[in-house]
């Protein structure tokens, strides 16, 4: 699949993966669309972008906003180029207790990272039909395979994204779109908080460098499959048990419970 002059919108393009898969698509001349809430850091992405060999449009936009998503999809329809692919990467976490969550950290990651997927795709299936082998990629996570402490509400959206993303797979079997799920492992972004660093430093919990996990990313969007990827190992293995053998993941992170606690804790305040 040659990306040359295809267009494709990428949310969460300010920073982290995003950025590293923007880059990687600009190297191959894909047309972007980059979306995000920070000028500043939107305009780096942008400027990468460049000097990779893309064009690049930015959109400051939020995504928990209807009138932005709305501009968002303005702007999409009046591509003379069409749309031919959208990565919804955009996301947020907040590792805490679920005692310790506000209303609105709850609503945050549920609204972020499921809901505002699933109404940009509805408002851009239309443009999207319009091209052939058209490409929807939804981020998502190893935790939206493996409930784990400290992350209910993350886990939550993020099942809720995998499961959404099969659903939708199989309604558009019958038609030309590729729809793709990715779930990275921990990735060394900003998403970590220093003590979520310092739990995986004290579990032995691999990070992946982002540009590693766009690599893949690139891999998948541009072949259009395999429709599920779970990246890193042996996280993949643990997701696959924790469907077949619950219990066998129940056991071993119930030993990792006092340290989880610990770090959740001390983020309460952070
Ligand atoms: N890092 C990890 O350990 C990890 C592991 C598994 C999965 N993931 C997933 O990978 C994706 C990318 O995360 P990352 O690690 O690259 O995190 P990141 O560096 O924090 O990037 C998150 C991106 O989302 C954007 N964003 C956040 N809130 C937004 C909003 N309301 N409207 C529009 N954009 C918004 C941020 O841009 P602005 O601040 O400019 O809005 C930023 O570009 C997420 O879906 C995440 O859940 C990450």
């Amino acid at each position: 699949m040659n990306l040359q002059g295809k267009t494709i919108l990428i949310t969460g393009a300010s920073g982290g993966i995003g950025r590293e898969i923007a880059v990687r698509l600009a190297r191959q001349h894909a047309r972007l669309i980059l979306v995000g809430r920070d000028p500043v850091a939107l305009q780096e992405t942008q400027t990468d972008a460049s000097a990779a060999g893309g064009s690049a449009d930015m959109l400051v936009a939020d995504l928990l906003s209807q009138e932005d998503r709305a501009r968002i999809v303005d702007f999409c329809t009046g591509l003379e180029s069409g749309l031919w692919g959208l990565i919804n990467n955009a996301g947020c976490n907040h590792f805490a207790l679920l005692q310790d969550q506000s209303d609105a950290m709850l609503q945050n990651q549920i609204n972020l990272n499921l809901l505002a997927p699933m109404l940009l795709i509805r408002a851009l299936l239309p443009l999207l039909q319009k091209e052939q082998g058209a490409r929807i990629l939804n981020m998502g996570s190893t935790f939206g395979s493996i409930g784990y402490p400290g992350y209910s509400a993350y886990c939550a959206s993020k099942f809720g994204l995998r499961g959404f993303t099969e659903a939708l797979r199989r309604e558009l079997s019958d038609s030309d779109i590729r729809v793709l799920y990715f779930a990275p492992r921990a990735t060394a972004t900003k998403l970590n908080s220093e003590n979520v660093i310092a739990l995986n430093k004290e579990l032995g919990n691999a990070m992946d460098l982002p540009d590693i996990v766009a690599a893949q990313v690139e891999k998948m969007f541009v072949s259009g499959g395999p429709h599920q990827v779970f990246w890193g190992w042996p996280e993949k293995l643990f997701a696959r048990i924790n469907q077949c053998i619950p219990m066998l993941v129940d056991n071993a992170l119930q030993k990792q419970l006092p340290a989880i606690k610990k770090y959740a804790t001390l983020s309460k305040g952070a």
